[in-house]
């Protein structure tokens, strides 16, 4: 057990001396790496996010060949050099009348939390949609409880605009869901 604090301790060290990280897209060769990162983000048996079993790296591989084939939906990777610390993937509505409108979920590795990577990452997605045409909104779904999220969320200009009641259990027992939106 002591171990394994001390290494836990070593690598928040570690991870704390480093550099910013870089933002970019996922390309196919990251799908082994985003499989790892969603594999030990589903270790951590968290309750703010949807506990489904990870993907597969061959699920993931052709979820970002899809997504970058699309034009209309991508992956954000953060970067410490070579190891994925964060993780935002973000889709357009593909019916008719939410054509203009994106969805996205962000996730941050677990030693790299409070640090100010989901907002950088945050903030490359809303740079990038805004430049799409026709594009007016970003939305995401947020358990009530993710503190964190939300102040994130809401520093970035995003508004509840609904709360869907004990609509989700991510392992407290039924839940509100909260509903935020950016508009521009
Ligand atoms: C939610 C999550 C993505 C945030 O990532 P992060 O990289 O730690 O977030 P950031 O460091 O960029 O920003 C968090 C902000 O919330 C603040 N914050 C942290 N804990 C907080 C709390 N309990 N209450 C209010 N604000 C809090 C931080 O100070 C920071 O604000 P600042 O930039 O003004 O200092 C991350 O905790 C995570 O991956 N959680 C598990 C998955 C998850 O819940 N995803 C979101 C689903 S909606």
């Amino acid at each position: 057990m002591r171990q394994m604090e001390s290494s836990s301790l070593a690598q928040t060290k570690q991870h704390t001396q480093e550099k910013r990280v870089t933002i970019r897209r996922a390309t196919t060769p990251d799908a082994a790496g985003m499989t790892a990162f969603l594999s030990a983000l589903h270790a951590e048996n968290l309750n703010t996010i949807c506990r489904r079993a990870p993907p597969t790296e061959d699920e993931v591989r052709i979820s970002v060949e899809k997504t970058a084939a699309d034009m209309r939906s991508f992956y954000l990777l953060a970067m410490s050099g070579d190891e994925i610390v964060g993780l935002l993937d973000l889709s357009a509505g593909e019916n008719g009348h939410s054509r203009h409108s994106v969805r996205f979920g962000v996730s941050v590795g677990k030693y790299w939390r409070g640090r100010g990577v989901a907002r950088e990452l945050t903030e490359s997605a809303i740079r990038e949609v805004k430049l799409w045409p026709h594009f007016c909104r970003i939305e995401l779904e947020c358990a009530a409880h993710n503190e964190s999220a939300i102040y994130l969320y809401e520093s970035l200009g995003f508004v509840t605009e609904g709360r869907k009641r004990k609509s989700m259990d991510l392992g407290r027992g039924p839940e509100d869901m909260l509903l935020m939106a950016l508009v521009w």
